[in-house]
């Protein structure tokens, strides 16, 4: 199985509310591969963010993928309205869902790509008996809820873990890492296993702006994978 190919993908939650559509064209000129938006429901997570009608305004504007990271409790009766807004991928907590098995399995109905997402305090053993069922598995570097935190690097070990899940299960599963990502943290991160990296702060506080971002996080990820 061929090394999976690394992914810049930056979170918008530290983007200006007030010109999303303006910023969601700046990030695909900056050249990512992806645009995570972090939807929170003031519930599983003490804050309130994106609602499906915010994405749906912006999908047309720019033509790479959408992705939902639904830090949402009981998710199963929003998921229709994020892929309507025009989401390809779907992230659930595995924490925040009764019956993940089922929510897994509706996403992948709904035509989206399914993927589950760990807390820091949450083992890799809890996705093992989904592994069937996800396209990527997102292993938290932060608690959820905000963006501008420190890396938690005592994660290393989970993601190297839920590397090795992946590569015994034989399936092509992407690893996702999300918080704290940056240049003086997506080596280590990469080094454990991770190919996808969320990155908000680091993309949008670069001096050298996004694009310089995207490159140097791509190139240090790329270089640490060896
Ligand atoms: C936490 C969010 C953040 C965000 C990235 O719930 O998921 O991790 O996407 O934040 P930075 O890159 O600023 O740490």
């Amino acid at each position: 199985m061929s090394a999976p190919q690394i992914q810049i993908v930056p979170s918008v939650l530290p983007a200006d509310f007030s010109r999303l559509g303006d910023e969601c064209q700046a990030l695909e000129k900056a050249g990512v591969d992806r645009i995570q938006w972090d939807v929170m429901d003031g519930v599983f997570v003490p804050n309130l963010t994106f609602g499906p009608d915010v994405i749906a305004a912006c999908r047309p504007l720019v033509d790479v993928p959408f992705e939902a990271h639904l830090m949402v409790v009981e998710p199963d009766e929003l998921l229709p309205r994020y892929v309507e807004a025009g989401c390809e991928l779907l992230i659930v907590h595995a924490e925040a869902c009764r019956h993940l098995h089922r929510t897994l399995g509706l996403i992948r109905d709904l035509g989206a790509s399914p993927a589950v997402a760990l807390n820091p305090a949450t083992p890799a053993v809890a996705v093992q008996h989904v592994l069937d069922l996800v396209d990527e598995i997102l292993v938290m570097t932060v608690n959820p809820g905000f963006g501008g935190q420190d890396y938690i690097a005592t994660m290393e070990p989970k993601v190297r873990e839920v590397r090795q899940m992946i590569e015994l299960s034989g399936r092509d599963i992407d690893l996702e890492v999300d918080g704290g990502i940056g240049p003086s943290t997506v080596a280590g991160a990469a080094a454990a296993g991770a190919n996808v990296f969320i990155a908000g702060s680091a993309l949008f506080r670069d001096p050298e702006g996004q694009a310089h971002a995207v490159s140097e996080i791509r190139a240090l990820a790329e270089a640490a994978r060896g």
